[in-house]
């Protein structure tokens, strides 16, 4: 599905990060990607999700080369493939819960009938997180953990198929973690999404299919 190979990338003040890094994901396939802070897992997902670009090296989704996508074309390509969940919800304190998470089907041109299915797929995807009850509030009034739902639900409205997510319960405390940790694993076996997940924690990597930790700027097994 997701093909990156032999990726190089380096910072100033940093060198190198990236050391010819190759990564295959499949369709319906979980990886977590682990290893210590400043390894270059944050690096990895941005390029992955075309919001970094690589010093060299060639990414492919499903057959295609987007290694050379312009900023318009890399929207677009993130828009209708890939959804993001990151360590901080980033959800918007003045947009309700409901209006938070309907809010990327606004940046996608759909039409009116293609629209009404996103809506029920939203309302579906609140339910079967939990969050449904919380649709009117905004986010300074809902938990941490509720949040990072919120947060999956967002990434998951344009209906991606790879999930790309950084950190995702860096901030959560152990059950709700755990919650979150459950939740990805659904959308990857009932929706069939991909998932690609950059952790610390145990736990969670343990519920991929497969971990990779990236050491030395090469991803081993
Ligand atoms: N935009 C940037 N400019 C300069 N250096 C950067 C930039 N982004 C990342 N780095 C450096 O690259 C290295 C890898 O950073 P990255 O954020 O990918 O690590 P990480 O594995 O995600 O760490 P953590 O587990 O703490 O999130 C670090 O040394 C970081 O300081
Ligand atoms: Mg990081």
């Amino acid at each position: 599905m997701l093909s990156i190979t032999n990726i190089s990338k380096s910072f100033i003040n940093r060198g190198l990060v990236l050391d010819n890094l190759s990564l295959n994901v499949t369709e319906g396939d979980s990886v977590a990607i682990m290893g210590p802070s400043g390894s270059g897992k944050t690096t990895l997902m941005n390029i992955a999700g075309l919001l970094e670009k690589p010093d060299s090296g060639t990414i492919t989704f499903r057959g295609s080369s987007i290694t050379d996508y312009n900023d318009n074309d890399s929207a677009a390509y993130r828009n209708r493939n890939t959804g993001f969940v990151f360590q901080d919800h980033l959800l918007l304190i003045h947009l309700t819960v409901r209006e938070n998470i309907l809010l990327p089907l606004l940046a996608a041109d759909y039409s009116k009938d293609e629209m009404t299915t996103k809506v029920k797929r939203a309302a579906e995807l609140m339910k079967k997180t939990g969050i449904a009850d919380l649709a009117d509030k905004y986010p300074s009034r809902i938990s941490g953990g509720e949040a990072q739902r919120v947060a999956l639900v967002r990434a998951l409205v344009n209906s991606p198929s790879l999930l790309l997510a950084d950190e995702p319960t860096g901030s959560l405390d152990g059950r709700n973690a755990d919650i979150l940790g459950e939740l990805l694993l659904e959308m990857n076996r009932e929706y069939g999404i991909s998932l690609v997940v950059a952790t610390h924690s145990e736990a969670l990597a343990k519920k991929m299919s497969r971990i990779l930790y990236l050491k030395d700027g090469k991803l081993i097994l």
